[in-house]
């Protein structure tokens, strides 16, 4: 169990926590991390808002070893983002742009995903689809503001097409706190007939409900 004690402030404890207790374990040391959507200072909302995860995946990096690339579309939450973590600069990769054009850039596997930009499921998915070459089945996606759960707690569902995408090809969702979830690759390739079908519909309803809800 990684120690917390020394690391800066952040919210999405929970979640935060376990990704990276999960990271650890899939790959202890020289991770490589990709963030759509950076920590900002003053332009977000915040630990609480945001959930603040840059600062906290550079303190994993440096104390475990391994790079971060933060991308954000607003050169100024890139410039803030700068400010908060300059403790961690050297692990940071810092990009302005279109993430699902960032994204492409890489070229080594990623081990973790965290998908926290755009409040609109398409987005997400192209982010998603622009990893794809560099996902491995040990690679771990995390996506904010997500649930699907029969009873959302609140907010919207950005994820919600990523989902159905991960799990028509057999990933499963392995945490889901009814504000985040984490999806991991299935041991087994076998998708369940009835379970496929389920997914659909649910994707559907949430996705229909988001859209006419105006959110995106
Ligand atoms: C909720 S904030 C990210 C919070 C951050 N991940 C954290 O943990 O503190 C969302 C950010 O996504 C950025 N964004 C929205 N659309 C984007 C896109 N297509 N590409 C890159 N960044 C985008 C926004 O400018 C905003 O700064």
């Amino acid at each position: 169990m990684i120690d917390f004690s020394d690391a800066p402030l952040y919210g999405r404890i929970e979640g935060l926590k376990l990704v990276l207790n999960k990271l650890e374990k899939v790959r202890p040391t020289n991770v490589f991390i990709i963030e759509t959507g950076t920590t900002r200072g003053d332009l977000g909302g915040g630990p609480e808002g945001d959930g603040w995860a840059t600062p906290l995946f550079g303190w994993y990096c440096k104390k475990n070893g391994g790079t971060t690339w933060t991308i954000d579309i607003e050169e100024e939450a890139i410039s803030q983002c700068r400010e908060i973590t300059k403790e961690y600069a050297d692990q940071i990769t810092y990009f302005v742009g279109d993430s699902s054009e960032i994204i492409q850039k890489a070229n080594v596997h990623v081990d973790l995903l965290y998908l926290d930009s755009a409040n609109d499921p398409l987005i997400a998915l192209n982010e998603l689809k622009a990893a794809e070459k560099n996902i491995t089945d040990k690679t771990i996606i995390y996506i904010d503001d997500t649930s699907m759960k029969t009873k959302r707690v609140g907010g919207i569902c950005k994820g919600v097409l990523v989902f159905n995408y991960l799990f028509q090809k057999g990933w499963d969702v392995t945490f889901d706190n009814g504000h985040q979830i984490i999806m991991e690759k299935s041991t087994s390739d076998h998708r369940n007939f009835f379970a496929t079908l389920f997914a659909n519909f649910k994707t559907n309803r949430i996705y229909k409900r988001v859209l006419r809800k105006g959110a995106i």
